[in-house]
């Protein structure tokens, strides 16, 4: 596949199906349960207006615009800016349509969409083992300093 034959486009109410196979995909990186019902509340926020959580698909244009890969990303206000700051989810790829330039034109979909709504900060996280990822990452953003810790249930 060449990469001009990529498109990024808005995942749309039709695409239920699809969204949630890719989905499902970039879960099962994870050795985490997903709660009941999660896939379908997640797609139902996305096509909520009034809810700041979106999602886009990588579509190959050369093979009736098939979705290849996913990425959903939110805003959120903080305390550190007047606007709101946008926090990139989930990135997935189809495992044989990786290496092609689909995970960067999703990424810089996400920023050119933040910056549209002038909240042109976007970040995210990643596992320290994930070092196919991070051969993206480092071409696309800079690494910071921070360290996460969350609350232990
Ligand atoms: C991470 C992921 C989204 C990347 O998608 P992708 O479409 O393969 O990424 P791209 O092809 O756009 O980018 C790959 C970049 O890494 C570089 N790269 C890839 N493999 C490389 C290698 N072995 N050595 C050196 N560079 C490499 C490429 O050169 C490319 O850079 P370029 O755009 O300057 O050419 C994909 O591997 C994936 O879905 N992984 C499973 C889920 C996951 O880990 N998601 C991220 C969770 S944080």
């Amino acid at each position: 596949m060449a990469s001009d034959s990529i498109a990024i486009r808005y995942v749309t109410d039709g695409d239920k199906e699809e969204w949630t196979r890719l989905w499902l995909g970039f879960r099962a990186h994870y050795d985490i349960p997903i709660p009941d019902g999660l896939g379908d509340a997640n797609f139902k926020r996305i096509m909520d207006d009034s809810v700041d959580m979106w999602s886009a698909f990588a579509v190959d244009t050369s093979r009736d615009d098939k979705p290849i890969g996913l990425v959903n990303w939110v805003s959120r206000p903080s305390t550190w800016d007047l606007t709101d700051i946008v926090y990139l989810h989930d990135l997935y790829v189809d495992e044989n349509e990786r290496v092609r330039g689909v995970g960067r034109k999703l990424i810089e979909f996400v920023y050119s969409e933040a910056d549209k709504r002038g909240t042109p900060l976007v970040y995210w996280t990643t596992d320290h083992y994930n070092h196919r990822a991070q051969l993206l990452y480092t071409k696309v953003a800079k690494k910071t300093s921070k360290v996460i810790y969350e609350r232990e249930l």
